[in-house]
């Protein structure tokens, strides 16, 4: 059975307990729920991948409560990674660094590298506070479905699954943290997120440029693979609405207020196949600022099978 909390005392002591069990916790963050266990049990580690139906070379990232925490987990900690965590932290940015020895093979998919981040979700970070270690958490989905962005959609993907599961409220965000490599020279992208490439570029402005790598193969992170982010129904994008047919099918609209759609959108494409809808049309937002995120995450929603 799940335990189903709320975000108050006593539900964060029961996921802290849990997760010191060694048990999966679905954790609310700013950007989706994940799916959390404690980085330091192996065991509990392998479990997330075996629930979540993900390949084990397929790396998780570490949430701290702290930013002052990343150096107990990363081999090192280039200016410009500083500069990023010092602005972004708390908050939907994830930075690649070289992971210490501690630091688990199991959580790094065999890696040398980690990802880590800081939610900006303050009962995620007083769970891995009070559990006084990194929490490992990929989205609360099966892999390769819609991430989750209410306590509700982690209960009806993973069920029994998972152990205890905090309702911290609709995520703020709704789209997966922005992703940085800062283990080469120059950071790069892996992942667009709610931190923006303009915003990064200018933090970094001494630096030289963020080169983004989306779709560049070199660098594992499954979100990069093309319809990783899928509902069953057949998604059909459009730049405006010009070209949506007028009698067919559901439409989402994204072209209007950018915080709102990302916001929106998962809980929207869960509708669409709860509905057993075969096709919906989306309009798309311009490509600036968060727009660039969700345009990435809807380009996957739409790539053929
Ligand atoms: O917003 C988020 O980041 C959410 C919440 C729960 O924090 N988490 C999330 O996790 O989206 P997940 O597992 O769905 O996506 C993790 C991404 C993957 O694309 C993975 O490849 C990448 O992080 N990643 C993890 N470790 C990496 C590494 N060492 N090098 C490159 N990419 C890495
Ligand atoms: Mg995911």
């Amino acid at each position: 059975m799940t335990q189903r909390v709320e975000s108050d005392d006593p539900g964060i002591d029961a996921a802290v307990s849990a997760l010191r069990d060694g048990l999966l916790v679905g954790l609310p963050t700013e950007t989706v729920y994940g799916l959390a266990a404690d980085a330091t049990n192996d065991r509990a580690l392998r479990r997330i991948f075996e629930v979540k139906g993900r390949p084990v070379d397929h790396p998780l990232i570490l949430h701290i409560a702290d930013r002052n925490d990343l150096p107990g987990i990363a081999d090192g900690v280039s200016e410009a990674c500083r500069v990023l965590i010092e602005h972004g932290w708390p908050g939907p940015l994830t930075v690649v660094v070289r992971a210490r020895a501690t630091v688990s093979r199991v959580a790094t998919g065999g890696q040398d590298t980690v990802a880590v981040r800081v939610p900006g979700h303050p009962v995620a970070r007083e769970i891995i506070r009070r559990l006084g270690r990194p929490v490992a958490a990929p989205s609360a989905n099966r892999f390769g479905h819609v991430s989750p962005t209410t306590a509700d959609h982690v209960v009806s993907d993973l069920g029994s699954d998972v152990a205890v599961v905090v309702d911290g409220g609709a995520c703020a965000v709704g789209l997966e943290s922005t992703i940085v490599d800062c283990t080469q020279e120059s950071p790069r992208i892996l992942r667009p997120g709610a931190v923006t490439k303009e915003q990064i570029d200018r933090l970094l402005n001494v630096k030289g440029a963020v080169i983004d790598s989306r779709g560049d193969g070199g660098v594992r992170a499954p979100g990069m693979l093309e319809r990783h982010y899928a509902p069953v129904a057949r998604v059909i994008l459009h730049e405006s609405w010009a070209t949506v047919p007028r009698d067919e099918g559901s439409v989402i609209d994204c072209s209007g207020d950018v915080v709102d759609a990302a916001k929106g959108l998962y809980a929207r494409l869960r509708e669409v196949d709860e509905l057993n809808l075969t096709l919906v049309h989306v309009v798309l937002p311009a490509e600036a600022g968060l727009g660039v995120a969700l345009r990435d995450r809807l380009r996957k929603a739409a790539a053929g099978r």
